[in-house]
């Protein structure tokens, strides 16, 4: 804990293996898969249509291209949301920061798709990047460190990846085959002068805008 504690405060990241047990990665892999399968059925039926909204049921590409995906998001998921919260304290203890909770953010990725070059915004000033499961092979992400390298991080389900969100680059390549099913959880370090508690939401688990 405290060596990755150290890794983190001098590298601004810090790969865990096995953060979330197989059991409960399992579960909520499955899950992502039925939230879209439900979201695939909503959008393409008559009456799921006449009740769709994009905020609360998820959309296709809420980035509106601007991470080169045409990924399944959910922003805000009751489960992930659940899962940031629960995992405050681990991520306080890994990082020696102190943490409050931004949001969270289901994605599911399809063939094709990639994730360019970016940095995040504020309210993802601490991101944990977490993969829930895939259909096919690993597909890694990649970050540039502080020295300007870069640095590829392979994922198994369960691994997570704590890094600088709005400092670090970070990226992925095509996903050449399947799909890949990935959630995020962000924490804002408590009183700095942009916290971003619950991402400015009056709850959590609801859209960003209602
Ligand atoms: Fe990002």
């Amino acid at each position: 804990m405290i060596e990755a504690q150290k890794y983190f405060k001098e590298q601004g990241y810090v790969v865990l293996e096995n953060f979330v047990p197989s059991p409960l990665i399992n579960f909520i892999y499955e899950y992502s898969l039925l939230r879209t399968q439900l979201l695939a059925y909503k959008t393409s039926t008559k009456s799921g249509l006449e009740n769709y909204n994009g905020n609360w049921d998820g959309n296709f590409d809420d980035t509106k291209g601007n991470f080169g995906s045409k990924a399944v998001n959910f922003y805000g998921d009751p489960l992930t949301e659940t899962l940031m919260i629960k995992s405050l304290e681990d991520i306080q203890n890994h990082t020696g920061l102190e943490l409050v909770p931004t949001y969270s953010f289901l994605r599911l990725y399809q063939e094709g798709d990639t994730m360019i070059k970016h940095e995040d915004r504020d309210s993802c000033e601490i991101s944990v990047t977490i993969c829930l499961g895939y259909s096919d092979n690993i597909w890694p992400i990649y970050l540039e460190n502080r020295q300007g390298e870069s640095i590829e991080v392979p994922q198994k389900p369960g691994d997570a990846l704590i890094y600088s969100g709005c400092e670090l680059p970070h990226w992925r390549d095509k996903l050449k085959k399947g799909h890949h099913s990935q959630t995020f959880i962000h924490y804002n370090r408590k009183n700095k002068t942009n916290n971003n508690f619950r991402d400015g939401r009056p709850h959590f688990g609801v859209p960003k805008e209602i």
